[in-house]
């Protein structure tokens, strides 16, 4: 069986014993993808230590091998908090004013990927696939091409892609998109980010259009196409149907009574929009005064990147809103938000979101957003609840049937709601069977399945030469 190389700045390594995780996205998705593949997942060990060994260590589970190397306090900051979360995370996701960058963050960045890549070419052998994901690891196929690496390499970026007038904002930018040319197959979430990203190479490297999604830079051809991620719909939903003997699912239930809910599950993040999504619930209940005490808002947003000041100001922002809706519209007997920051695991998730009668999806800009796939798989034909998705997640240009809203304005993502809560069920049931329905054909399996066979494509075309 030939084998598929796997690289992602976190690796998910089962307990001993376990071939598998039961986690979220990235390990699920990467789970289907080495199905027909002998694997080897490598990246980050979650450790930091001060003196890394330059040498992975290496984990077997099962069918699949995890080679993962720690990091330096040094490379924490400045590869993973600093370039990866303060200047490329609120680049992508269009927040240019909140972009920081630094010369020393960067240098680790390409120290971290350097590092990566020169551990990693000792373990490629010739007739690996290697898959790269997300942005932490934009210049690693640059840096394994040095280590003499010329084996098919695809990258797939889960985040935005934006316009090259925001990407070019980046001091780094130009750098960066040289880098990326040495990808032979690049794998965006969406239509409209291949399209910035096709026009960024031609327009800032002289790239040239040569048909099909293949462009040449600097001498190499690269191929870029969308392929929007899907999820694991079977497991999801059998664990939805079977959500309603979970302890958490029933109590929440029994808190509910007769109350309908309206559910949001986020990581704390700016790009996810809970504060401006708060403000539209405040709107909702100002303007339908009726509703109060009859609806519960539930927020579960785990918190993330906390060693990065915009998260932490993010969270203190949240507090206080969460505080002062409840200060002002609660009554003794009714908390209109029901703020948690714990992680719950998918199970309990599904349970909630099936519970729940509307889903509130509104980031403001978003490269997919799974939590949406998930909520429409896990309603049921009898009852199925309304999506209340933001128009700026890729998942929009999946789930059409929603109530697609512009999370920047809180009197529409207000209206939204209310018309959720009123929409009769032969109105929620014909939106939501085509949202299933494509969520089941375009599932997870799909999304590794039409990667994996464009980048095998690539073991056919005769090397390429390094770019000149
Ligand atoms: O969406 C991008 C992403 O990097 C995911 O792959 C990941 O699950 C999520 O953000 C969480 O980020 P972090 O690894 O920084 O906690």
């Amino acid at each position: 069986m030939a084998r598929l190389i796997i690289v992602s700045n976190r690796v998910a390594v089962p307990a001993e014993g376990k071939d598998a995780v039961s986690a979220g996205g990235l390990a699920v998705a990467v789970k289907e993808a080495f199905s027909s593949y002998e694997g080897l997942w490598f990246g980050w060990s979650g450790n930091i230590v001060e003196d890394p060994d330059p040498e992975p260590t290496l984990i077997d589970r099962g069918s699949i091998q995890y080679a993962v190397m720690d990091l330096s306090p040094q490379d924490h900051k400045e590869y993973y908090a600093g370039f990866a979360n303060r200047a490329l995370w609120p680049i992508m996701h269009y927040r240019i004013g909140l972009g920081a960058y630094s010369r020393s963050d960067y240098s680790g960045y390409q120290r971290v990927n350097q590092a990566f890549a020169r551990a990693l070419a000792k373990l490629v052998e010739p007739d690996d696939l290697i898959w790269v994901h997300d942005y932490h690891l934009m210049p690693l196929a640059s840096e394994l091409r040095g280590q003499g690496i010329a084996n098919p390499i695809g990258y797939f970026h889960h985040i935005p892609w934006p316009a090259a007038d925001v990407f070019n904002t980046l001091p780094a930018s130009s750098e960066l998109l040289r880098a990326m040319a040495d990808y032979d197959l690049i794998g965006l979430q969406t239509e409209p980010d291949v399209q910035n990203l096709s026009r960024n190479f031609i327009d800032t490297m002289r790239a040239i259009p040569l048909g099909g999604g293949s462009l040449m830079v600097d001498g190499r051809r690269t191929r870029i196409r969308a392929f929007p991620i899907g999820i694991d719909v079977a497991g999801f939903k059998e664990a939805a149907d079977k959500a309603g003997s979970n302890k958490v699912v029933r109590e929440t239930m029994a808190g509910l009574r007769t109350r309908k809910l309206l559910i949001g599950v986020d990581r704390l993040d700016y790009s996810k929009g809970v504060p401006e999504r708060m403000e539209a619930v405040d709107r909702f209940f100002a303007s339908n005064p009726d509703q109060r005490g009859n609806v519960v808002y539930i927020q579960i947003t785990p918190k993330s990147r906390s060693e990065v000041p915009e998260y932490e100001q993010l969270s203190r922002e949240v507090n206080e809103k969460v505080g002062d809706i409840n200060g002002t519209l609660g009554e003794p007997a009714w908390t209109p938000i029901q703020y948690v920051t714990k992680a719950y695991p998918r199970p309990v998730l599904a349970g909630l979101y099936r519970a729940a009668r509307v889903g509130l999806v509104t980031p403001m800009r978003d490269g997919m957003n799974l939590v949406a796939k998930e909520y429409v798989v896990a309603q049921s034909e009898e009852d199925p609840g309304v999506l209340v998705l933001s128009k700026f997640a890729g998942a929009a240009r999946q789930l059409p049937e929603a109530l697609l809203v512009n999370p920047y304005d809180r009197f529409e993502v207000a209206e939204a709601i209310r018309q959720a809560l009123y929409m009769p069920r032969t109105e929620r049931l014909e939106r939501w069977k085509p949202m299933m329905e494509r969520m089941a054909r375009e599932d997870v399996d799909w999304w590794a399945r039409n990667f994996m066979t464009e980048l095998e494509a690539f073991r056919t075309v005769e090397r390429q030469p390094p770019r000149t």
